[in-house]
């Protein structure tokens, strides 16, 4: 599994772990008879398709397919790794994950993190000492107490004040170079410091740890900033400049706006503009807007005024269309040409910039105006090129009203009705989707889970996992060498469950997870059994694995009477051969 937390703990987890618990702490459920329902959150839904099984561990939305194990569960609404939601879930019930080699990841980089804090506070004070670095401050607007929340430092002008401070043994100089702090000599004879005479905006993470650090010039030399660069605790595209301290400023927090330079989001800060997180240069990334409609659901995208700016609001947009759930808001602010959110605050009160902000261009007006730029829509062909244009854009994005206003407002630019529109929309939709799942079929069949004849197979194995107390019953299983797909699979779970009888089918399933055959196994949990007297999981199955069986032994004899055939049949097989015969007659 993770390799790293033990299967025990896994196992023990699961069994402790009530889904119904699990769920409820996050979606609305309603008992129905031994399940429970809920809305599910995973696709845009008003019916309560998603079934709960208290009993299996188990959860599946009849709608959208969407299926898994609490863990799975938290992983997928809290977008959160496997080791992360172990976390979560040992720490809903009060456990501690042991782990392996003592190498527990979550605090895996304890020491990169302690040195952090440590330099982070060396650049802090030596601000303090510095008249020409506060004046910079000053001269911008930004007072101490700003100074003080977003934790601004100064790097002194020096080659070796860091390694001097930070690197006497061999193990620190590891460390400083891992955190990209010093740098290599190129004659290899020695380091210096990265950030030297500068500005320096610490980077934190959203649970307020220092994972890098931004450094600003005074004047002249180019580049203006010098960031951390990736190392094993900082990746850009990943984080949001401001987010912690955006998080602990607000409790409930109405909107958020994204800008792009540190000093925006100061600026802001600096004249009550709480709520805004800066991209720190780089594109709005799927990631960015997970985190970010975790905390709101309304997101202004409020750039400089300039062709750049204008560049990455688009790519923003492109980025955000399969996250605009229904109730969620992307605004775009575009300010004057020159402007950026920290001048235009100064020069024009907060008061202005709040009234821009929620004079700020819908997502759908933006991007009509984007794809028809180049476009003359008083021709009724260019008309429909614009709404060929679009439909890729409207493709994205999640049913819900969100996206029939934008159909709506695009019928009536291009002068179609909107049901029109939407079918030809839905027709597109239909051709990909068609595609995609001709994909998958083509994938699970190199994963061998469908080729020829597998449904016995198949079917055995969601037996299994619906009713793994069937297993207690079953006949000896004759068929281990069978060279067939899921057989596998079939094979390790009734060992599984023989070695260890009480285990659910969340646990089985976590067994699994990172398994390429297995992944698929928690589609074969969802079950399809009919539900009445008459049917018997353990009669069931024991059928099914008979027919397994005379497959097993069919197979075997055609290929050993070919090998015959052929003249090639060592003694052993030749034994084999004629027992088998014998067997089957017996059998049949
Ligand atoms: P800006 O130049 O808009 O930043 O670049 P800013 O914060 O407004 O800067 P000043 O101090 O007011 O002039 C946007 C962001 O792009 C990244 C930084 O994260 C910056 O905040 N950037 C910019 C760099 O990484 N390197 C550069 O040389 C320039
Ligand atoms: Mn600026």
């Amino acid at each position: 599994m993770s390799g790293l937390i033990p299967q025990h703990f896994i196992d023990d987890l699961i069994a402790r772990t009530d889904i119904v618990d699990v769920l409820s702490k996050r979606i609305d459920l309603k008992k129905a008879g031994k399940e429970f329902k809920a809305v599910c959150p995973f696709h845009n839904d008003k019916n309560p398709s998603l079934t709960i099984s208290p009993l299996k561990g188990f959860y599946h939305c009849f709608s959208c397919g969407a299926h898994g194990t609490a863990l799975g569960f938290i992983m997928e609404y809290e977008n959160l790794s496997f080791v992360e939601a172990v976390e979560s879930l040992a720490s809903e019930l009060g456990v501690e994950v042991p782990y392996e080699n003592k190498s527990n990841p979550m605090k895996k980089n304890n020491d990169l993190f302690l040195l952090m804090d440590a330099i982070q506070k060396k650049f802090q004070n030596n601000l303090k000492n510095n008249p020409k670095a506060i004046e910079y401050l000053k001269k911008r607007g930004i007072d101490g107490k700003t100074a003080k929340k977003y934790k601004i430092g100064y790097a002194e002008k020096s080659w070796t004040n860091i390694l001097d401070n930070f690197g006497s043994a061999d193990s620190d100089i590891k460390s400083l170079l891992k955190l990209g702090l010093i740098i290599k000599k190129e004659n290899n004879k020695g380091y210096y410091d990265r950030f030297r005479d500068r500005i320096i905006f610490p980077i934190r993470d959203s649970r307020g740890r220092f994972i890098g650090f931004g450094g600003r010039i005074f004047e002249g030399d180019q580049p203006k900033y010098l960031n951390s660069p990736e190392t094993p605790i900082f990746h850009k595209g990943m984080e949001l400049y401001g987010l912690y301290e955006c998080q602990k400023s607000m409790r409930a927090i109405k909107k958020i706006i994204v800008v792009e330079g540190y000093m925006d989001v100061i600026g802001l800060s600096q004249n009550g503009v709480e709520y805004s997180v800066a991209s720190m240069g780089t594109a709005t990334t799927d990631n960015h807007f997970t985190r970010l409609f975790r905390l709101s659901d309304s997101i202004c995208f409020c750039f400089d005024g300039d062709q750049a700016g204008y560049l990455a609001a688009w790519r923003a947009l492109e980025n955000s269309l399969s996250h605009l759930k229904d109730g969620r808001q992307i605004k775009f602010v575009f300010l004057p040409e020159g402007e950026d959110p920290d001048s235009y605050i100064r020069k024009n009160s907060t008061a202005n910039f709040e009234k821009l902000l929620n004079n700020g261009k819908d997502l759908s007006d933006f991007l009509i105006q984007k794809t028809s730029e180049d476009i003359d829509l008083k021709s009724v062909d260019g008309r429909a090129r614009l709404a060929e244009r679009v439909k890729p854009f409207i493709n994205k994005m999640p049913r819900g009203i969100f996206k029939e206003l934008i159909i709506e407002k695009l019928s009536a630019i291009v002068g179609l009705s909107a049901k029109k529109l939407e079918q030809s929309i839905t027709e597109d939709e239909i051709t990909k989707k068609r595609k995609s799942s001709s994909n998958k079929a083509l994938r699970r069949k190199n994963l061998n889970m469908n080729q020829s004849s597998p449904s016995v197979i198949k079917k055995s194995i969601s037996l299994i996992l619906n009713y793994p107390e069937a297993v207690e019953q079953i006949r000896k299983i004759e068929f281990v060498n069978y060279e067939k797909p899921g057989i596998r699979i079939l094979i390790k779970l009734l060992k599984n469950i023989t070695d260890e009888p009480n285990m659910n089918t969340a646990a089985l399933i976590e067994r699994w997870r990172e398994d390429d055959e297995g992944k698929y196994l928690s589609k074969l949990a969802v079950n399809l059994f009919p539900k009445n007297e008459e049917f018997n999981a353990t009669q069931e199955l024991n059928s099914c694995l008979e027919q397994i069986t005379k497959n097993y032994y069919n197979d075997r004899i055609n290929s050993l009477i070919k090998k015959q055939a052929d003249n090639q049949l060592t003694a052993d097989e030749k034994a084999e051969l004629k027992e088998i015969i014998h067997k089957n007659k017996i059998r049949r």
